[in-house]
């Protein structure tokens, strides 16, 4: 399994993601500060990863704190927090995973635990969150893999992958699973400009496992479900409203818009920390807008004028009405959302049979 992230004694280390798929390179990031930096500069990304990378930040941080006093250790905590928290602001994994290590914390100030213990305490913790986001991809793929069809093609966008999490994926593990069960599967992965994250990551990995994968570029999509050869897309999402709206990589919504026009099934597939049940519809959510070089460059080539501007919104909000189902590691929810998601947020049952199967 491809290695997106690791904990190591030195710091933390990522696969560096911006390089790829030119460049294999494992940095190692020795300070909350420098973790913090490689999420907002995309060396990491996708909502799990950005949670893993915030927890383990938050683990170095504190591990390598100067404080002298519990007053100075908290005072630092609230420091390398609010540093990680404004690296990425759609992503609700990261504000998911910062709030587990804040709870962690408190208690064990509250129990009187001294410095050494504490950071202990945290790393293991910032291990636990990534171990179980391999396990819930596992669990999502075994439920999401009965959904698609035992032969055909899946359109996906963006990288919802091992890249995208600690491993395995949420999109593509539900692909992964469906393909381990033997489904005969072709995924079409969108290039996903402007950072091309299907084109350089998606392939990639796919490309890896073995997987048969074929990129298009993004305005290539519609032709293709009016042509018949799509029979499923399945995307991951960044944070999903309690009625069911889902944020995720910008072009995720025209997908999900020409899916409906076609009749062809959307899926989301996203871990139940990628709930946010506080808002009430995807309008709350807030769009990260990112450098405008994004857009303005490919490769470091700038391809637009010099003095022109541009929008970068780096997510869209896919109303629900066009989602057919999102499949989470509790099982699959289906309309209406606001129920069978918060049902699934306490543990309850899905809504349909699969749930039961994964007690
Ligand atoms: O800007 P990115 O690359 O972090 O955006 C990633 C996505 O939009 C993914 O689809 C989403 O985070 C789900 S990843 C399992």
């Amino acid at each position: 399994m491809i290695k997106t992230i690791e904990w190591t004694d030195q710091g933390v280390r990522m696969i560096d993601q911006r390089k790829l798929p030119a460049v294999e390179e494992y940095p190692v990031f020795r300070t909350y500060a420098e973790v913090a930096e490689a999420i907002r500069s995309m060396v990491i990304r996708g909502a799990p990863a950005i949670g893993v990378a915030a927890a383990m930040g938050v683990a170095l941080g504190l591990r390598d704190s100067k404080a002298k006093h519990v007053e100075e250790l908290r005072k630092d905590f609230e420091q390398i927090t609010s540093t990680l928290a404004s690296t990425r602001p759609t992503a609700i994994n990261l504000f998911w995973a910062i709030e587990r290590m804040k709870r962690l914390f408190d208690e064990l100030v509250r129990d009187g635990a001294d410095r050494r213990s504490i950071a202990g305490h945290l790393i293991e913790e910032a291990l636990t969150i990534q171990a179980e986001d391999i396990e819930n991809n596992k669990r999502m793929g075994r439920f999401g893999q009965d959904l698609l069809p035992d032969s055909g093609t899946i359109l996906t966008h963006c990288n919802a992958g091992a890249l995208a999490t600690a491993g395995y994926g949420t999109a593509l593990g539900v692909i992964r699973a469906a393909v381990e069960n033997g489904k005969r599967l072709r995924v079409v992965a969108g290039e996903t400009r402007p950072f091309l994250q299907g084109a350089r990551l998606t392939a990639w990995e796919l490309w890896k496992d073995d997987i048969d994968v074929r990129v298009i570029s993004d305005n290539m999509a519609g032709t293709f479900m009016h042509q018949g050869l799509i029979d499923a897309v399945i995307v991951g999402a960044d944070r999903i409203a309690a009625n069911g709206d889902v944020a995720n990589k910008i072009g995720t919504y025209p997908l999900s818009v020409l899916a409906k026009q076609h009749e062809i099934p959307f899926y989301v597939a996203a871990p139940i920390s990628t709930l946010d049940l506080k808002i009430p519809d995807g309008s709350h959510i807030p769009i990260e807008q990112r450098d405008a070089t994004e857009v303005t460059h490919i490769g470091g080539v700038r391809i637009v004028p010099d003095g022109v501007s541009v929008f970068n919104p780096a997510f869209d909000v896919t109303p629900n009405k066009f989602v057919t189902a999102i499949i989470t590691e509790r099982g699959v929810a289906l309309p209406p959302y606001e129920e069978s998601l918060r049902k699934l947020s306490v543990g309850g049952p899905a809504g349909r049979p699969d749930a039961e199967k994964d007690s």
